[in-house]
């Protein structure tokens, strides 16, 4: 029996979209085992009845994946799964999957492939890398892809700087986020991302809090999916007067991440709950930690 044990992620950050992803302390964990026959999937905990139980859970799809690379071959397998990450709400609960079902699979067959290999796997089923290299590296991730193959440097993000996520109750497909979406952008907007995200590195990296209003602002997906999450425009607006407060999207909502000043959190998680209460969004405000180690696997 070995167990994964998978951090939440927020991708994207605003700017960095496809390509910059944090990983954060909430978990999802994995048992894998083999039986004798059959395939049986237990899940406990939020949101734990929504997930398929058959061939169609992703754990299981990214296990039989990782079975088929190295040529491992079960009788059958049970899978437990335990659900720390809200589902469906752009908090990486479906790489979490992903990761857990191939780094736990991994384990079974004794460890044959490395990480860089398992994140070239999960990039592929997750069709995109930057929930998954978080997941997987921890900390502060940034994704590129060269010829196929994909690469992720992952770094430790400043202390200076605390990850508050807005939650709603609602879900959102990642498909449906990502069918709105353009073809192409405007070369201006691509130069104003690329000055945005660039300084994000420096403000994560550096410590900066009092530049992440400016280095969270985004022109390539977030205005193509404001009409999907009708409050983050109106959030990102009335925080807009505080410089050490950043505001995106997490991932493909519908939660948005703010990026605040470590050492105004207190302060700041008042005034968030009060602004989404002026504004009459319903949100949970969780206050988090990063997560600096990415995926952990016992036997
Ligand atoms: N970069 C991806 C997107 C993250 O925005 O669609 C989704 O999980």
């Amino acid at each position: 029996m070995v167990q994964a044990i998978v951090p939440a992620t927020t991708a994207n950050l605003g700017p960095g979209f496809d390509v910059l992803g944090l990983a954060l302390n909430l978990y999802n964990t994995f048992t894998l085992s083999e039986i004798e026959s059959g395939l049986v999937v237990e899940a406990s905990g939020n949101g734990a009845e929504r997930l398929s139980k058959d061939e169609n859970n992703l754990a299981y799809i990214a296990a039989k994946r990782l079975f088929d690379e190295t040529g491992h071959s079960v009788g059958g397998l049970r899978i437990g799964i335990d659900m720390g990450v809200p589902l469906g709400r752009g908090l990486g609960s479906s790489s979490t999957a992903i990761v857990g079902g191939l780094a736990a699979a991994n384990e079974l067959c004794g460890g044959q492939l490395s990480r860089q290999d398992i994140f070239a796997l999960a990039t592929e089923i997750e069709g995109h890398p930057d929930n998954v290299g978080p997941a997987i590296f921890g900390g502060f991730t940034i994704c590129y892809a060269r010829q196929e193959a994909v690469h992720a440097v992952s770094l430790k993000p400043s202390n200076n700087i605390k990850p508050v996520v807005l939650i709603p109750s609602s879900m959102l497909e990642t498909k449906k986020a990502r069918s709105v979406l353009p073809e192409s952008v405007a070369m201006a907007d691509a130069v104003f991302n690329i000055g945005r995200s660039s300084i994000l590195v420096a403000a994560l990296l550096e410590g900066r809090p009092d530049m992440l209003r400016d280095a969270m602002e985004d022109r390539l997906h977030q205005p193509y999916r404001a009409p999907l999450v009708p409050g983050m425009d109106l959030v990102i607006e009335a925080l807009s007067s505080y410089s050490d407060i950043g505001v995106a999207l997490s991932g493909a909502g519908p939660s948005i991440l703010c990026l605040v000043a470590r050492s105004k959190e207190a302060e700041y998680v008042e005034l968030i709950k009060g602004v989404l209460a002026e504004l009459g969004q319903d949100y949970a405000v969780v206050s988090l930690e990063f997560d600096l180690e990415g995926v952990t696997v016992k036997n």
